[in-house]
């Protein structure tokens, strides 16, 4: 594995990639991996002939209050597993080559950023987008792997990519849990033990909305309700959002009469988690 620091470098490689016709597949993370983004690694390197993982805690995306400075780190350990993954490149650049002095351009996919986890955290996706471009950019990928568990962040991408003609293909992955059905998360490691028993009240929630769903409720507020207050019954936990939304606008639906998307926010002591499922509406 081929560890580059530099973005002259990193495109200097893409560039050789693309005279040999090897088609180029990228994983963008934040890093302190855990097997969510192996799943994506590996898949990138069943699909791409040449698999670059990119490790940047990009500061754009995180708002003033929030954990850019605790976000967790182990580069020496990613390195590790990304070895062992037989990862051809890791691009790992600081903040000074990405945002030189003077950086001024954003890029942004207006209304859907603005929603669900956007309401939250606003600005977060316009981080998210403007550094993904630059990361687009820079490795020119063919194929660019990103999971479910962030699945607005998958949408605007996708429509990113869209709008502005990328010649990139974004596959979307399924969520990797834990054996208890937690989603991995890299903040999960600001969880205490109560903390990660009690964050359980996520998929709890996604489970009841899927039986509930399964039994034949297709009123989402009635949906919506029950998981309230399941994840009420947690002391530990508070709801930031519950939405039904359909899977382009990430408009809320009503009567569930396509596919869903259900998606969570909550914070369980300072952590917020987000979680989500498909609710597929089959038509007969
Ligand atoms: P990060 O949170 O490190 O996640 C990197 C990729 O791994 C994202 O596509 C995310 O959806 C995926 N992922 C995380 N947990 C997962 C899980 N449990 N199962 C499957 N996939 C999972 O998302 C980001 O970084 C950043 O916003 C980034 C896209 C790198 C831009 O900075």
């Amino acid at each position: 594995m081929i560890i580059v620091n530099k973005i002259a470098e990193m495109k200097a490689a893409a560039k050789e990639a693309k005279m040999r016709n090897r088609t180029i597949g990228l994983v963008p993370t934040m890093g302190f991996l855990h097997e969510g983004h192996l799943s994506l690694v590996r898949e990138c390197r069943k699909s791409a002939a040449v698999t670059a993982v990119s490790i940047f805690v990009n500061p754009l995306q995180f708002g003033p209050k929030e954990d850019f400075k605790q976000y967790p780190r182990d580069p020496g350990k990613d390195a590790r597993l990304l070895e062992r993954e037989a990862v051809d490149y890791l691009f790992t650049p600081d903040e000074r080559e990405m945002y030189p002095e003077g950086y001024r351009t954003t890029v942004e996919v207006a209304g859907l950023q603005d929603k669900l986890c956007g309401s939250s955290r606003p600005g977060h996706f316009k981080g998210v987008t403007t550094v993904v471009l630059k990361l687009f950019n820079i490795v020119r990928p063919d194929l660019a792997f990103f999971g479910q568990k962030d699945a607005q962040q998958a949408i605007i991408l996708q429509k990113m990519v869209e709008d502005l003609n990328l010649d990139v293909a974004i596959r979307v992955l399924p969520i990797v849990r834990d054996r208890n059905g937690l989603a991995l998360s890299s903040r999960n490691t600001y969880l205490d033990r109560k903390e990660r028993q009690a964050a359980l009240v996520l998929i709890k929630s996604l489970t009841e909305a899927r039986l509930t769903f399964e039994k034949g409720e297709r009123k989402s507020a009635t949906i919506i309700r029950r998981m309230k207050d399941l994840i009420m019954q947690e002391p530990l936990a508070r709801i930031d959002y519950i939405e039904i939304i359909d899977l382009d606008e990430l408009s809320r639906i009503d009567l569930i009469d396509r596919d869903v998307l259900v998606a969570v926010a909550v914070y369980i002591g300072k952590t917020r988690l987000i979680d989500n499922i498909i609710l597929e509406a089959k038509v007969n």
